[in-house]
């Protein structure tokens, strides 16, 4: 058994290539914060199995990467000669010990990992909306386990720095990045309020599916705005309601069984928030309504899924009788 900080040092050595990087970016200033919240999260972890999976990447096979693919859908890695079979069981076992696996989809050695989403689907949508992100210096808030990061990095990225507070995502990076070997990228165990008195540094910033989860969206905005340099782009995807009024539901309970859907807001309400923060030139990218072809149940996500929480009468409806999911992307600058 690792003891806590010493395995919360192990961790953070593993982001120092990264920060060494981020130090020389024009948001070089936000490393110490970077380091000294990773730190405090990690030392304390919040999340009783981040030991246990900690001594599962311990376990994991450390493998010479010799073919590395970011800009593929199936974000991967060949070795040269490939992976025995023995070997690969054991890399799948490890890598099975994190389920849920929510983002992907990975090939890892010859493991497949199908994650409830169709991530590259939306990164086609992302990817359609952004253009060239050469040489960009990328912020990308609520990222999950970097699926995103990479393929920024694919389309030619500088640097992409990736918060999320969920530890499972964080360990899932750590597992990856031990076979995908960026120093490019880091997610790191950190939310939007984390960095809200950070000043402005980044020059592209992505906020997707995270809007709807704040208790206060404006704050959430307000915070995204402030972090991206002058000339920047925010590139935000959020459920949305699909009516030309100017609406938002707020959901008394659940909404498609998520206890902590706050605010779904119609994309002219979603225009009047970016505005009133300060956003300009703010145009939708894209609509694209949820089905059970994108988000659905595998062997790497074997809890419920899209199809359990709509209305299996009625699938323009959630169980709870909201209207089902529909994504929207906006684009907007901060001038
Ligand atoms: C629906 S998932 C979206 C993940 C990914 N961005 C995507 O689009 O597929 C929402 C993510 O936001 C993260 N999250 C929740 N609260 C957050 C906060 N305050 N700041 C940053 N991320 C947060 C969750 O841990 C989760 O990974």
């Amino acid at each position: 058994m690792f003891e806590l900080h010493g395995l919360g040092r192990l961790v953070l050595a593993r982001y120092e290539p990264f920060l060494r990087h981020w130090q020389s970016s024009r948001a070089g200033a936000w490393c110490p914060r970077l380091r000294e919240l990773s730190q405090a999260r990690l030392h304390a972890p919040r999340h009783g199995d981040w030991r246990v999976w900690m001594e599962q990447l311990a376990h994991l096979p450390v493998i010479e990467p010799a073919v590395r693919r970011f800009d593929a859908p199936c974000v991967g890695v060949e070795a040269t000669p490939p992976l025995d079979a023995s070997m690969r069981d054991q890399l799948r076992a490890g890598l099975l010990a994190l389920h849920p696996w929510r983002k992907g989809p990975f090939c890892l050695h010859g493991v497949t990992i199908d994650a409830e989403w169709r991530s590259d689907w939306k990164w086609a949508r992302v990817a359609a909306a952004l253009g060239s992100l050469r040489d960009a210096l990328v912020l990308d808030i609520g990222c999950g386990n970097g699926y995103y990061g990479y393929r920024a990095l694919g389309a030619g990225a500088r640097l992409v720095l990736g918060v999320d507070p969920g530890l499972r995502f964080v360990a899932q990076f750590l597992a990856l990045n031990q076979m995908l070997r960026s120093d490019r990228l880091a997610v790191l165990p950190l939310a939007d309020e984390d960095l809200s008195d950070l000043e402005a540094g980044v020059d592209l910033l992505l906020s997707m599916g995270v809007l709807y989860h704040r208790r206060e969206p404006l704050r959430h905005l307000r915070i995204l705005h402030r972090l991206l340099l002058p000339g920047g782009r925010l590139l935000l995807e959020t459920l949305v309601l699909d009516t030309d009024e100017d609406a938002v539901l707020e959901p008394p309970g659940r909404y498609a069984q998520m206890r902590n859907v706050h605010a779904i807001p119609s994309l002219s309400r979603l225009h009047s928030w970016l505005h009133a923060v300060g956003f300009q030139q703010i145009e939708g990218v894209d609509l694209t309504p949820t089905t059970s072809a994108e988000q659905r149940r595998t062997d790497w996500m074997r809890f419920q899924s899209l199809a359990d929480f709509l209305d299996p009468h009625d699938a323009s409806r959630t169980c709870e009788g909201h209207p089902a999911p529909v994504r929207a992307m906006v684009l907007a600058r901060r001038v």
